[in-house]
């Protein structure tokens, strides 16, 4: 198919078909067509813009900032420095949501590329407040960026009267202009104290706060078809839901890890123990994301086009509690892991066409 829609360009290049596609074969490369519709095209380059945004955006911005320094616009810099500073807490205290930057239309055309869905089990109440514990991270946890930092996937019209707030590392939040932007699509840091704060219902109503709970030590077991989760030893979300009574939801991203085809790494293998150990030191974990390129699908770091559907389950009642025994915060752990289980059973079918062979291993 190669040689056909790259007539053009071959022709230009003096290759005839037989040359053209003895080429590709070489290389190995898939390319992609040439007439793929404007609407496709768009979506590629808002996946594209994205990915290099997470991999390079915060080097990026750091080296703005320091040009910046170091440029006729330093008192710019010093300005940007000292408000900055000012408003450190701000990712432990309920961050800096703006409907505007989370409605735009960027993030529509990169939820499209997959497509991500965002999909309920049933209504929730507006009146409560919730925490969402999701899974799997995956590579880069493109299912729970979609639904809850963007109105892209319909949060609003699902889970009317009700706002959300994705938790991720403090880290993120001291680097200069990418912390605007984290600040802006409704993160917040994941202290005890900011998660508090998201789940008081004197300060909240109708508020989802969003938990990734194998966090970066779960991105490395992200294989195409793999469900392994990290959930046996975390518990620290579940104290604080219990300290702050907001009822537990499991949500699960189906599709999530087959976005990229990371190299392999099991347990052991020099490349994970790096990973580890880059982990331990930095608290991210070193990504290797491996999927298709611009124009073609064989090699580069953009997303593969598959879909994602994160699937809401339906909220688990906790008991208010402010000083849990660990046998108390044991029970609550033990029945929302048997809930999860069950969101995972009942709903792959739909969601998955490999249900059959994937599993949902717990560790
Ligand atoms: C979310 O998007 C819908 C259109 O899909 C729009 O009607 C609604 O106003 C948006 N909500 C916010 C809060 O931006
Ligand atoms: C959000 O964006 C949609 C489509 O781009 C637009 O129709 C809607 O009015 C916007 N909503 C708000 C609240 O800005």
């Amino acid at each position: 198919m190669s040689a056909v829609d790259l007539k053009p360009l071959a022709e230009r290049a003096g290759l005839n078909d037989y040359e053209l596609s003895q080429i590709s074969d070489l290389l190995g490369i898939q390319w992609a067509p040439m007439n793929i519709p404007m609407s496709r095209r768009l979506q590629t380059l808002a996946a594209f813009v994205w990915i290099y945004l997470i991999l390079f955006g915060e080097a990026l911005a750091i080296y703005l900032f320091i040009q910046l320094v170091y440029s006729r616009f330093w008192w710019a810099a010093i300005l940007y420095g000292v408000w900055m500073l000012n408003d450190i807490d701000i990712c432990h205290r309920g961050g800096r949501v703006s409907q505007w930057v989370r409605n735009w239309t960027w993030w529509r055309y990169l939820c499209d590329y997959f497509p991500i869905n965002l999909v309920k089990t049933v209504d929730l109440d507006p009146s409560k407040n919730y925490m969402f514990a999701i899974f799997p991270h995956g590579v880069i946890s493109l299912g729970a960026f979609g639904s809850f930092c963007t109105n892209a996937t319909n949060f609003h019209k699902l889970f009317p009267g009700m706002s959300c707030h994705l938790i991720t590392l403090g880290g993120h939040f001291l680097v200069p202009f990418f912390r605007d932007l984290a600040l802006a699509i409704g993160m917040c840091a994941s202290s005890e104290q900011s998660l508090l704060h998201l789940l008081d219902q004197k300060k909240y109503e109708g508020n989802a706060v969003c938990m990734i709970i194998g966090g970066a030590a779960e991105a490395l077991d992200a294989h195409p078809k793999e469900y392994k989760v990290i959930l046996s030893r975390r518990k620290g979300f579940i104290r604080v839901a219990m300290k702050s009574g907001a009822s537990l939801v499991p949500v699960f991203s189906f599709g999530e890890t087959d976005l990229f085809h990371p190299p392999n790494n099991p347990e052991n293998s020099l490349l994970r123990r790096f990973q580890e150990k880059v982990r331990q030191w930095t608290g991210i974990s070193p990504m290797f994301p491996m999927g298709r390129g611009l124009f073609q699908y064989s090699y580069g770091v953009l997303p593969i086009r598959s879909p994602v559907t994160t699937v809401v389950g339906a909220p688990m009642e906790v008991k208010r509690n402010l000083e849990p025994t660990n046998e108390e915060i044991d029970a609550v752990h033990a029945e929302f892991t048997k809930r999860l289980q069950t969101l995972f059973e009942t709903e792959k079918v739909k969601y998955l066409k490999y249900h059959e062979e994937a599993t949902l291993v717990i560790t």
